[in-house]
């Protein structure tokens, strides 16, 4: 492993939708994004189902032939080729599946939410420092060079001072019809489902990324938050509005930040952004919105009050149209030659791994803890209790 360049080799831990993505954009040459420094490959993948499903995944994902399949999670942590480990099951499991990583001395890149609860989020954190381990929440969202270019328009005071963040992530899914056996994910509370953690995020990430992240270290502070949720008949919410304060020194505040999510209405209806931005970054000089969706935007519009309109595309690099690279989540199916847009993350983790960082640089774990104790108070507010056992810090404990 030379100091100047480094070859990630991933062990990818759950086999769903999500982990197909990550796996299929590991395979960009990163040269289509300029990146020289940092390679990545999948080593090995494991499914909690069968090792059978793992060589599927294997082949769904063109993975190298060398890549070794598991049919159990304990056994993938053991793998000495494995540098790091992307966790890609529910968010009731990432508790345990991460402190399996840690006791087996792997660095882990988490999907959101991170855990649970804070309580949970502090306990990893504790456990990866004492490990001398690289921690970080895979919200894939703030490496893009799009995130990149708002937090700038921000910390160079190019929009004057910001006072108010708007923020939503909706998608209309009718979970009445779409999830009416309770099961899926997204509104089955053993899975710690529900509009909050699963996409209500990503609101939370556009008012951290803006009012939290572009603050000096020493001037981050804990929002204050007034909720309204809506429940769905599992107890998982489904329509959630949240307000928050954001405090600032003397003379300079108050910044308020507005985040909202929901399963019964669309941010974007007909899916072309005719509704207009769903998230506006208002500052004294002018704003800059984004359009949905707010966890893979690729279009911006500056509006300033001198009158200066400046409209971006940031479309996703990939291979290109002609390579026969397709790559997709669910039913939304990316251009041919067109990335999703993880490996911005996985390269940030590349990066870390090089110049010896145990965590990200434009999400520290301080961070995810925070906005994990926000989460706790929204979910306080609005009513929603997950199971004892997944909202637990006992490890380990046998999750179905
Ligand atoms: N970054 C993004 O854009 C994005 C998008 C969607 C989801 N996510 C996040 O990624 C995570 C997984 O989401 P997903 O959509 O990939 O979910 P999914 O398709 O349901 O896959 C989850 C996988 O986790 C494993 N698993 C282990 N125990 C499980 C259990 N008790 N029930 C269900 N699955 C279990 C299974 O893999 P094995 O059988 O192989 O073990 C399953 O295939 C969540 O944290 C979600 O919030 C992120």
């Amino acid at each position: 492993m030379s100091k100047q360049t480094l070859e990630l080799h991933w062990g990818i831990l759950a086999t769903g939708g999500i982990a197909q993505t990550f796996a299929k954009d590991l395979s960009i040459d990163p040269k289509t994004r300029n990146v020289s420094t940092i390679k990545h490959s999948v080593a090995a993948a494991a499914s909690s189902s069968s090792k059978t499903r793992a060589q599927e995944f294997l082949k769904e994902v063109d993975a190298p032939s060398s890549a070794k399949a598991y049919g159990s999670y304990e056994e993938l942590v053991k793998d000495p080729d494995v540098d790091i480990i992307y966790i890609a099951t529910p968010h009731s499991h990432h508790f345990q599946n991460a402190m399996l990583c840690f006791e087996h001395g792997k660095n882990v890149l988490c999907e959101k939410a991170l855990t649970v609860n804070a309580a949970q989020a502090r306990v990893l954190v504790e456990k990866a420092r004492s490990k001398d381990l690289f921690f970080m929440e895979a919200v894939w969202t703030r490496y893009f060079p799009l995130s990149i270019y708002v937090r700038e328009l921000i910390t160079s005071g190019h929009l004057g001072s910001v006072h108010r963040v708007i923020a939503d992530l909706s998608m209309a899914m009718d979970p009445a019809t779409s999830f009416a056996d309770g099961k899926s994910r997204m509104v089955n509370v053993d899975l710690a489902g529900g509009a909050l953690l699963d996409l209500g995020i990503y609101s939370l990430t556009w008012l951290f990324q803006t009012l939290y992240t572009t603050q000096p270290e020493s001037q981050r502070r804990k929002p204050s938050v007034q909720t309204i949720m809506s429940p769905f008949k599992t107890g998982a919410d489904v329509h959630t509005s949240m307000i928050l304060e954001f405090p600032r020194g003397e003379g300079e505040g108050p910044v308020h930040g507005v985040a909202t999510t929901s399963m019964l209405v669309a941010g974007d209806p007909d899916g072309k952004g005719s509704a207009g931005p769903t998230i506006r970054v208002q500052g004294t000089k002018g704003e800059v919105q984004v359009f949905h969706p707010a966890f893979r935007p690729v279009k911006t519009k500056l509006v300033m009050k001198d009158g200066t309109v400046e409209d971006k595309e940031w479309p996703q690099p990939g291979p290109g149209k002609g390579s026969g690279f397709f790559n997709k989540f669910g039913s939304d199916k990316r251009e041919e030659g067109e990335g999703q847009g993880m490996f911005w993350e996985a390269d940030e983790a590349g990066y870390a791994l090089l110049e010896g960082r145990k965590e990200s640089r434009y999400q520290s774990l301080e961070e995810s803890v925070v906005i994990m104790e926000v989460m706790d108070e929204v979910r306080k507010q609005g009513g929603l209790k997950y199971p004892e056992k997944i909202e637990s810090v006992e490890y380990p404990l046998n999750l179905t």
